[in-house]
């Protein structure tokens, strides 16, 4: 299966021609040695995300797994400088997240994604993009309250002042989703041990065959 084949070949209105490469996806994952899957965290700012994807990353170094792991905050310092927290701003966001996870996953990699991802509709897209096993919702359950007396980066602190405006969570809707394949709930759990669970579900799953 290559990107491709989630896309028409021809998209004649345009003059845009998709090419092919030499190398498949198929000799990419045999030379990586595992299944490439996206990891798609969600959740609350200040739930985690970033922080239990970092630790889950680690794990995957240390079995011999090759990852990369994509960042909001990271990302809204370069490739979507450009976008805002409004609402269609963040769908755009979201939406060329899933196009960029999409590659580094054919690129036979496991990918982790640590963005908010609000939406519901949003991430649905992103799990249609995605053949279906390279696909996976991890949400990152952290309640509100907790998220706020956590403050990371004393975002919520400005929220509540009404410094910053369309803040999730405050003024700004967050929909938790409905089935996720991993669900993790950080309350009462270490970062480590969140991270040590999804590495396990990801063996139940399949996903660390051959691992070192
Ligand atoms: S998303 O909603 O579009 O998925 P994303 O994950 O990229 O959000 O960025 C969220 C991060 O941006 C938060 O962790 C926080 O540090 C910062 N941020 C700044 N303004 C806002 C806001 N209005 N709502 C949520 N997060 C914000």
């Amino acid at each position: 299966m290559s990107t491709s084949d989630e896309y028409k070949d021809h998209d004649t209105s345009r003059n845009i021609v998709w090419h092919h490469s030499s190398v498949t996806h198929q000799e990419r994952i045999r030379q990586k040695g595992q299944k490439p899957v996206v990891l798609w965290f969600t959740g609350l700012s200040g739930s985690g995300k970033s922080t239990i994807a970092n630790a889950v990353e680690v794990r995957l170094l240390n079995l011999g797994k090759h990852s990369y792991l994509l960042d909001g905050d990271n990302i809204r310092h370069g490739l979507n400088k450009d976008l805002s927290f409004s609402d269609t701003d963040r769908i755009e966001n979201i939406r060329r997240i899933g196009e960029v996870a999409k590659l580094f996953a054919d690129s036979g990699l496991i990918v982790l994604t640590a963005f908010i991802s609000p939406f519901v509709t949003d991430r649905q897209q992103i799990r249609e993009l995605l053949p279906e096993t390279q696909f996976l919702e991890v949400y990152i359950d952290t309640p509100l309250a907790i998220c706020e007396i956590r403050d990371p980066k004393g975002l919520y602190k400005k929220a509540r002042a009404g410094a910053i405006k369309n803040f999730t969570g405050i003024d700004s809707e967050y929909q938790p989703p409905l089935h996720p394949e991993i669900h993790i709930k950080t309350e009462e759990n270490s970062i480590e041990a969140c991270a040590e669970e999804i590495i396990e579900k990801l063996r139940q799953l399949g996903y660390l065959e051959g691992e070192k």
